[in-house]
């Protein structure tokens, strides 16, 4: 039985779902099965490489923020960190799994990778480029925090080779910037918009979050409206979830509420709604659950490739990939990471070999957030007929007019595509209903 008609209030929890299995189900005593990659050559004809790397730093922490950062590092710190993370990808780059390739897709995550400054960044991409060169590279990906963005910093961080600049933006008003914990005012967002789009990067995204606190229905308009006005290539709207490491649920604790202080999640849906009419009728396409482009034939490399299935390296601290059909996921403490490269050991703490079939519904379930998928994509790369399989399940998703479907494609509607990621729950195996996100 579905249950997907109750209407909810925001409580604790992790609504977007990255990756399948769930982080809960990696462990520490899977790791010999990463060894078991890369100890040996890939394949001649290898899987499309990516190359994440997380920086950890930040101005301030965010009351909504799930991720690891810290905002207490020095510059000493940072420059021990950025050496680990080079030690941590030139032993990788030694493996006979990696030796020689070159990735396709680059992508700084964070944190906030633009907290560094223009000679750590410079250092830190030219010692990368020195193991895994660049050229072959169709997208780099930078997250920016705008605030610490100023035009010589970003003069440099195209320079260096980044495509895709993603600002985290998330709402245009200076109350709700504050009242979330924000480091940045809305001054320094169209500041640092404008200087980006003088130095002409490629791909310039804003990340915006329907349902902060404090968020009303003309406050998210306008924010929608101001989107707009800047024209970026790209915008991302997420839905405002409260996983268990943030601010807000610390207080919703000590306070013994079990309720968030952000909109519903109905609201926040209805707020997405209208945010993707505003943008479709500005000339927008809407191209998954939570993004926007201006050109339809603007990609997002990192994201196909990875719900494609590619390898992805994971370094950094507590950062997550996926290599040769194995789940990796690092160290999350800083100090046990950088103490484990010193020791010249793969800092990872957790991972899962996924199976034929766990990856069949991996790349299943994330390529329905895209809100149509290509079934005979399934035939031909799984021998599945994904219709036969879930049958049962996409009638009753279709019986509540979340989705149709042919033997060919499964499309979301509007409604079915702004919930999608409580929905793919029900395409997991058994095994992995109801059980813990991370
Ligand atoms: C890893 S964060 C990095 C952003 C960057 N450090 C900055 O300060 O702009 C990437 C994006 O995740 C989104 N995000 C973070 N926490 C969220 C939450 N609790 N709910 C919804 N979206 C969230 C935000 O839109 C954010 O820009």
């Amino acid at each position: 039985m579905l249950d997907t008609t109750s209407t909810e209030e925001t409580s604790v929890g992790n609504y977007f779902i990255s990756n399948y299995p769930q982080y809960s189900f990696w462990k520490p005593e899977l790791v010999n099965h990463v060894h078991d990659v890369l100890n040996n050559p890939a394949p001649p004809d290898p899987l499309p490489l990516g190359l994440y790397f997380h920086i950890p730093f930040c101005r301030k922490r965010c009351h909504f923020c799930y991720f690891r950062v810290y905002t207490d590092k020095k510059a000493s710190e940072i420059r021990a960190y950025i050496d680990s993370g080079i030690k941590e990808i030139e032993k990788y780059g030694a493996m006979p799994y990696l030796k020689g390739r070159k990735p396709k897709f680059i992508y700084f995550g964070g944190g906030t990778p633009s907290y560094l400054s223009v000679s750590q960044l410079t250092d830190l991409t030219d010692r990368m480029k020195a193991v895994f060169p660049w050229d072959e590279a169709e997208e780099v990906a930078f997250e920016c925090e705008p605030g610490t963005l100023t035009e010589k910093k970003l003069d440099q961080i195209r320079k260096l080779g980044v495509t895709r600049l993603s600002l985290g933006v998330e709402s245009f008003d200076d109350h709700i910037l504050e009242i979330n914990g924000r480091a940045h005012r809305s001054k320094e967002i169209i500041r640092s918009y404008q200087y980006a789009q003088n130095i002409g990067f490629p791909q310039i995204n804003i990340d915006l979050i329907a349902g902060m606190i404090d968020e009303t229905e003309d406050n998210w308009i306008r924010t929608v409206k101001k989107a707009i006005e800047l024209a970026p290539e790209c915008v991302t709207i997420y839905q405002m979830e409260i996983p268990y490491n943030t601010t807000i649920y610390k207080e919703m604790k000590e306070s013994g509420k079990i309720t968030a202080p952000v909109a519903d999640w109905p609201t926040k849906r209805r707020w997405v709604s209208d945010a993707f009419d505003l943008f479709v009728e500005a000339g927008y396409t809407i191209t998954s659950a939570y993004t926007v482009v201006k050109d339809p034939d603007v990609k997002f490399v990192y994201r196909d490739a990875l719900w494609g299935g590619a390898d992805m390296l994971g370094t950094g601290v507590a950062s997550f990939g996926h290599i040769g059909g194995v789940h990796v996921q690092n160290e999350h403490d800083i100090g046990t990471y950088l103490e484990r490269v010193t020791n010249n050991e793969f800092p990872i703490y957790r991972a899962y070999p996924i199976n034929d079939d766990e990856t069949l519904i991996r790349e299943f379930i994330l390529q329905l957030k895209l809100g149509e998928v290509n079934l005979d994509y399934f035939k031909k790369k799984f021998n599945e007929d994904i219709a036969r399989r879930f049958s049962n399940t996409l009638q009753l998703l279709k019986n509540d007019g979340y989705l149709t479907y042919s033997v060919n494609s499964i499309k979301l509607s509007r409604d079915g595509l702004l919930q999608i990621d409580r929905l793919i729950h029900e395409f997991f195996l058994a095994e992995h209903q109801n059980a813990r996100y991370a």
